[in-house]
């Protein structure tokens, strides 16, 4: 049974304000922490023993999931001193793994939504023979991920971590952000200092002769670390566009979670999810849109691919398209904030105060 490795300890910084108390995998996606989603995908691929490689927030991790009886699954846990990088968080949790030299150890990043065929990536490796098995994707723009060009057998030929000059951009193949190591080459990532496993170790394994292998797969993916792509994966999980057996409902339109309350006459489409406790009045429209725990969009407001965050509110008739407002901040009536705005936790803006509007 192969075991994984969940990286999980970055500090999120690109998703500001959700990330200032949250880490990135326990902001909630469809109702649940993302993080569920890829637990759950996992186990229903037959792995059993994840190791969490925590860093950033690392306290709350432990008491939401425990030791993974409720999603079937052993987990544990290990937190870094100081941020150890990719590589580092790797060599970091191999005391706790059960797998022998030879055998294969799936790991995967921490904020990425993809309908990946588990053990089809297992089964490249084994029949490859590889050190290491990559999953990779193709993107429009392969700039801000790392680029893996392959030979015509899926071989890897170089890797290009997040290429700064046109001269680096050979292939629109870039790292989807999981793979399969052999034990052995786990424990031979040096231990104890902060090591990229994209920057160092695939670079250097290559340069070694080492046998790196690329599986492109076409299907779902969607890296979460920006709040568009978060609000996206989000409504995508709950159209039922991306797979996860861990939506807590049926998929659809929208998801509303038990105890939220929504008049009859507000308009929810488009993937959005309302979460606990939450709160929609009369003629409000929330179109895909996660708004979460205990927020409240008050009367004739209009929500479009937003994030809204616990304890939130969103005054009457105010307009949000594309903009993030932080938990328990307060965002009074008539006002208008578009792409890119972002309200931070506990701020407060005053009824009619912006207009901010790419169209003036
Ligand atoms: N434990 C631990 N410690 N985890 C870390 C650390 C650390 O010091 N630094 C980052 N991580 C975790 C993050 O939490 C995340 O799950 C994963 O490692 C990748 O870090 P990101 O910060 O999300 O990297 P990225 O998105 O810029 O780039 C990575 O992902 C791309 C695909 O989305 C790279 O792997 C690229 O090569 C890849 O294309
Ligand atoms: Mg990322």
């Amino acid at each position: 049974m192969t075991e994984a490795i969940l990286l999980v300890g970055g500090k999120g910084t690109r998703l500001r304000p959700l990330t200032m108390h949250t880490p990135k995998p326990m902001v909630p996606a469809a109702g649940v922490p993302f993080l569920t989603h890829q637990l759950a995908r996992a186990r229903a691929a037959g792995v059993e023993h994840i190791v969490l490689a925590t860093s950033y927030l690392a306290e709350v991790f432990e008491p939401y999931f425990g030791d993974g009886s409720a999603l079937g699954l052993h987990l544990e846990y290990v937190t870094e001193v100081e941020p150890l990088g990719t590589g580092g968080a790797i060599r970091n949790v191999a005391s706790r793994l059960r797998s022998a030299p030879d055998e294969p150890v799936l790991i995967f990043n921490g904020d990425i939504l993809t309908g990946l065929d588990i053990e089809a990536l297992v089964d490249t490796h084994r029949t490859t023979g590889a050190d290491v098995s990559l999953h990779l994707t193709r993107v429009e723009d392969p700039r801000a991920f790392g680029l893996v060009p392959t030979d015509a057998t899926g071989r890897v030929t170089a890797f290009l971590e997040k290429p700064q000059t046109p001269e680096e951009i050979v292939t629109d193949q870039i790292n989807a952000g999981a793979y399969v190591f052999n034990r052995s080459v786990i424990d031979s990532i040096p231990a104890d200092r902060p090591v990229s496993v994209e920057r160092e170790t695939f670079p250097g394994l290559l340069a070694a002769g080492a046998h790196l292998q690329g599986m492109v797969d076409s299907t779902y993916w969607l890296d979460l670390g920006t709040p568009q792509a978060f609000v996206r994966g989000s409504a995508d999980l709950v159209l039922g566009r991306a797979p996860s057996p861990a939506v807590p409902g049926r998929c659809g339109d929208r998801l509303v979670l038990d105890t939220a309350e929504v008049a009859p006459d507000a308009k929810l489409t488009g993937g959005t999810v309302i979460g606990a406790g939450a709160v929609v009045e009369p003629g409000a429209r929330v179109d895909g849109s996660t708004v979460l725990d205990g927020a409240v969009i008050e009367a004739g407001a209009q929500v479009r691919d937003s994030l809204v965050g616990a304890g939130a509110r969103i005054g009457a008739r105010t307009v949000l398209e594309g903009a993030v407002i932080g938990d328990g901040a307060f965002v009074g009536a008539d006002n208008e904030l578009r792409a890119g705005a972002r309200i931070w936790c506990g701020a407060r803006i005053d009824a009619a105060s912006i207009r901010f509007s790419s169209d003036q």
